[in-house]
C-alpha cells in the first residue's frame, strides 16, 4: 500500500531480508482486505487503453513512451507479486518464498527500467498508462487457481510474447542498454510464468481437476480479451506450458 516509489522498494527490501531471516509469522490473518486500489504515486495518470496515443519509436519521445510503458508494468508486478503472497493464506510456504522472490526481480526490473527512462529524459509518471493489469489482479482475488491462469500464465505470459520483436525494435534504433534490460527482463518473466504454472498445476492437484481443461475453462469464463498470437512457443515452453498447451494455442 505504499504511495512512495523510493520508499516502497526500500520497503520491499526489508521484507525480503525479514524472509530470509525466517521473521515472518506464518499464522493466516482472520481478514484479508480486498485492494481495488494498491499504493502508487500520484502519477502516472491511469486513462482507458483506448486513449493512450500511439507513438513510434521513431521519436525520442516515443521511444521515452515505449519504457514508460515498461516501468508501469514493472511498477505493477510488484504489487501484484505482493498480493498473491498476502492474499491467498492456506499455501505451501515455498508458495510464500517463489512469490516473494518474483516481487524482489520486478523491484529490479522497475528500477532498470526507471534509470533507463532517466537518461532518455523522462520520469516514471511523466506520461499516461493504463490500469488492466491490476483490474485483472482484483478480479482474480476470490481463487488461487483463477489468480495463476489468469496473471502469471496470461499476461506475464504475454509478455514473453512480445518483448523479442521490441528487443529487435530497440537494437535497429540503436538502444543498446535498451536491449540489455528486455534480454534480462525475458529471462527472468520465463521464470515468472514457471512459477505460476508450477502453483497452478499444484492447485490443479488438490482441486483433482484437469489442468489442460482448468486453464481453458478459466480463460473462457475470466478473460476479457482475445489470447491471440504470435506466441513465444519457446518461451512459453521453459516457462512450463505443456505440450497439449502448446498445440492448442497453435489452434488460436
Ligand atoms: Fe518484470
Ligand atoms: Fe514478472
Amino acid at each position: 500500500m505504499e504511495n512512495d516509489l523510493d520508499r516502497k522498494m526500500k520497503r520491499l527490501d526489508g521484507l525480503l531480508e525479514g524472509w530470509s531471516e525466517d521473521r515472518f509469522e506464518m499464522t493466516p490473518l482472520e481478514e484479508v482486505h480486498r485492494v481495488p486500489d494498491p499504493g502508487r504515486p500520484q502519477k502516472p495518470q491511469l486513462v482507458p487503453p483506448k486513449d493512450l496515443p500511439k507513438r513510434g519509436l521513431g521519436t525520442p519521445e516515443g521511444h521515452a513512451a515505449l519504457m514508460h510503458s515498461i516501468a508501469h508494468i514493472e511498477f505493477n508486478a510488484v504489487n501484484l507479486a505482493l498480493d498473491a503472497v498476502y492474499r491467498f493464506q492456506d499455501m505451501p510456504k515455498a508458495y510464500y518464498h517463489d512469490w516473494l522472490g518474483v516481487a524482489g526481480e520486478e523491484s529490479f526490473h522497475f528500477q532498470m527500467i526507471r534509470e533507463h527512462l532517466y537518461h532518455l529524459g523522462y520520469e516514471y509518471g511523466d506520461f499516461t498508462a493504463h490500469d488492466g493489469l491490476w483490474m485483472t489482479t482484483f478480479e482474480t482475488d476470490h481463487d488461487p487457481l483463477v489468480r495463476m491462469a489468469l496473471v502469471p500464465r496470461t499476461l506475464e505470459a504475454r509478455g514473453l510474447d512480445v518483448t523479442p520483436p521490441m528487443i529487435q525494435k530497440l537494437r535497429a534504433i540503436g538502444d543498446k542498454r535498451g536491449v540489455e534490460i528486455l534480454k534480462i527482463l525475458l529471462r527472468d518473466e520465463i521464470g515468472h510464468v514457471e512459477v505460476g504454472t508450477r502453483w497452478f498445476r499444484y492447485l490443479c492437484e488438490q482441486l483433482d481437476l484437469n489442468p489442460f481443461k482448468a486453464f481453458q475453462d478459466i480463460i473462457q469464463t475470466y478473460f476479457h480479451g482475445d489470447l491471440r498470437g504470435p506466441f513465444n512457443y519457446e518461451a512459453r515452453e521453459q516457462a512450463g506450458f505443456s505440450q497439449e498447451e502448446i498445440a492448442w494455442l497453435k489452434t488460436l
